[in-house]
């Protein structure tokens, strides 16, 4: 197959690796630019859409493949003939969907594809107004990565096939619709918005949401949308956000972007964060009062250089967008807060990463960077060996080089590959190219293989330091050995010494210890969050009764995995714990987005 090699190399851009979770690389045909009209039906929760398409002129097949899950394609059309083409719909995997294949005409240069979503399309949730904060109007809201984007258009769901993209949206006229691109800052009578995003990006990237929203400007180029109920809260919360972009600019490179806006969503959200470009969506929990959960606005900010600039070629790689996103958050936030914030943000991470490292058992293979997620769903690799693991090595690397060769480096790779993509070899070869160049002791010091292709962390691995959770760990060790709560020296402590004092509680304390705790700190009713999660693992482990009230409504309110994910776990370790999961989770089942149901019904089946 000489020939299919060499056809294939002229073609594919840079001879990345083949994206296993999607169809389109059965061919050589690419789209480039996407017009979509949708109208949003609320009532009968369905996209009516069209998605026409562009095709790239470099193409060797006349046949072309898209991504399509749960969709109803009703036509296609050539649209310089106006003629249909003929299409076929492959047999649906459960995971990917089913690939739909359109036969071109030789001279096909922009087709039309007509269809309606699903009930059950995995992307969308539909809340009905009581799930909103104004508690009047219905809100929709998309979460495209990593392959759901192909449940409400049908694309070439790879994050290694970038397009531009134009909208035309129409919503019942009480709604504001928002997208991934340059948006509307008020409502107008017709109910149609205009949507253009003139850089190329992956479908993962491609979102809309339509409620009743507001916006409010908190500089040159940045604001937030929210509900107008909560927007003063909001805007409160989000003040730094220029202070942010300013710091991230300094570190590496301008802002390519056009605008950066945060949408505050409603809490059924199942994720921190969505890095949708000129648009982050966020979930409402990260609004604590007092600023102390932004770093997450940090992260999804800092994708705009590592994932939405240069993006992981594929799910494999993508510790290449989270780890690289979390190693910048955390400068983003030293930048703004000082060193001993990010030490804080450091040590926390790195715990979680102990605790993931534990779960998996030594020398399992999804503790790589590097991964296999063939035959698998790529929210598998949704863990954190890609974010603190891939932080840490960048840490490790950094303090190998020194700080200023390495802030050189990253700099120089988010330039050269914008708008591009990267895969793990990529990045070796990058590394070695810029930043190793031969000097093989350097090289041993990197120690770069092991850390990508190995499972653990490497002997040589950074060691972290906090003055800040130095002092907490004094005072969790007065604590445990019979210090009263309320003689703990917690002046200027912020949320993050809180929420390592909690997580150090250990499984040692007694019963006597949570009440003493729960009725100094409360943390039950904290507006933080973390510090909820945190402590209603506790509260679980020791059957605390009096703070089951607020663990029901924290788990029927918030929809954010993270949080669930654990606490359902705790509870359904016990025969009884179980039942009561179960009673909680049939009663917020329908609060929760695709996303996070699939994990919990896997959890609790
Ligand atoms: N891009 C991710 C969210 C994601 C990853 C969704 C993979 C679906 C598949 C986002 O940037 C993220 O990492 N969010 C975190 C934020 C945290 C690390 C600060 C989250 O949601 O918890
Ligand atoms: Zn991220």
């Amino acid at each position: 197959m000489a020939f299919m090699a060499c056809k294939s190399s002229t073609i594919e851009n840079n001879n990345l690796s083949i994206d296993i979770h999607s169809a389109a690389s059965r061919s050589t045909a690419r789209v480039s630019h996407l017009e979509l009209n949708v109208n949003v039906n609320m009532e009968e929760h369905m996209l009516d859409a069209e998605a026409i398409y562009t095709l790239d002129p470099n193409r060797n097949e006349d046949t072309i493949y898209f991504d399509t899950k749960d969709l109803l394609i009703e036509e296609v059309v050539d649209v310089n003939t106006q003629k249909k083409l003929p299409f076929h719909m492959f047999n649906a995997d459960p995971i990917l969907g089913a690939a739909l294949e359109i036969v071109l005409n030789k001279q096909s240069t922009t087709i039309r594809i007509k269809y309606k979503t699903s009930k059950q399309a995995a992307a969308l949730q539909w809340l009905k107004p009581e799930q909103t904060a104004g508690k009047k109007h219905p809100f929709l809201y998309t979460q495209s990565q990593a392959i759901l984007a192909r449940s409400w258009i049908p694309c070439q769901d790879g994050p290694a096939i970038r397009f531009t993209y134009n909208a035309r949206v129409k919503v019942p006229v009480e709604l504001m619709a928002l997208m991934s691109a340059e948006n509307p800052v008020t409502k107008n009578d017709s109910g149609i918005y205009h949507f253009k995003q003139t850089r190329p990006i992956p479908s993962y990237l491609m979102a809309l949401a339509v409620g009743d929203l507001a916006f409010k400007s908190l500089g040159e180029n940045s604001g937030v949308y929210a509900e107008p109920i909560d927007m003063e809260a909001c805007a409160a919360e989000l003040v730094d956000l220029p202070k942010m972009m300013k710091a991230a600019e300094n570190l590496y490179g301008k802002y390519q972007w056009n605008r950066y806006d945060v949408l505050i969503l409603p809490p059924s959200f199942p994720f921190g964060g969505m890095e949708n470009p000129e648009l982050t969506f966020a979930t409402p929990t990260i609004i604590a009062g007092d600023r102390s959960l932004v770093s997450l606005i940090a992260h999804e900010l800092a994708h705009s250089w590592s994932g939405n600039l240069v993006t992981n070629a594929t799910w494999n790689d993508f510790w290449l967008n989270e780890g690289f996103t979390v190693y910048f958050e955390r400068r983003i936030m030293e930048a703004i807060e000082g060193k001993d914030y990010a030490d804080m943000l450091q040590i926390l991470g790195y715990q979680d990463l102990e605790q993931e490292l534990k779960s998996f058992g030594k020398g399992h293979e999804d503790t790589r960077l590097y991964l296999n997620l063939a035959s698998r769903d790529p929210d598998e690799g949704l863990t954190d060996i890609a974010y603190e693991k891939g932080a840490l090595f960048l840490i490790h690397i950094e303090r190998t080089v020194g700080r200023k060769k390495f802030d050189l480096f990253l700099k120089n790779y988010f330039q050269s590959n914008a708008f591009k993509t990267m895969d793990t070899k990529g990045f070796v070869e990058h590394l070695n190219s810029s930043l190793i160049k031969g000097d093989t002791s350097l090289a041993k010091l990197v120690n770069a293989d092991q850390w990508i292709y190995q499972s653990d962390l490497p002997k040589n691995k950074p060691t972290l330091t906090s003055k800040k959770l130095d002092a907490v760990q004094l005072a969790l060790n007065e604590f445990k050995k019979g210090k009263p709560a309320k003689d703990i020296n917690t002046k200027n402590w912020s949320s993050h010494e809180y929420l390592y004092f909690i997580r150090g509680l250990g499984d040692s304390i007694d019963t006597k210890e949570i009440e003493d705790l729960a009725n100094v700190f409360d943390f039950a009713s904290s507006g933080n969050s973390e510090l909820q999660a945190a402590w209603f693992d506790h509260v679980i482990k020791h059957q605390y009764k009096k703070d089951y009230t607020a663990l029901e409504n924290f788990l029927q309110k918030v929809g954010r995995r993270k949080f669930l994910m654990p606490l359902y776990t705790a509870l359904a370790s016990t025969p009884e714990g179980k039942k009561y999961a179960l009673e909680i989770y049939e009663k917020s089942r329908a609060n929760y987005h695709y996303v996070s149901v699939q994990s919990l019904d896997e959890l609790l089946k």
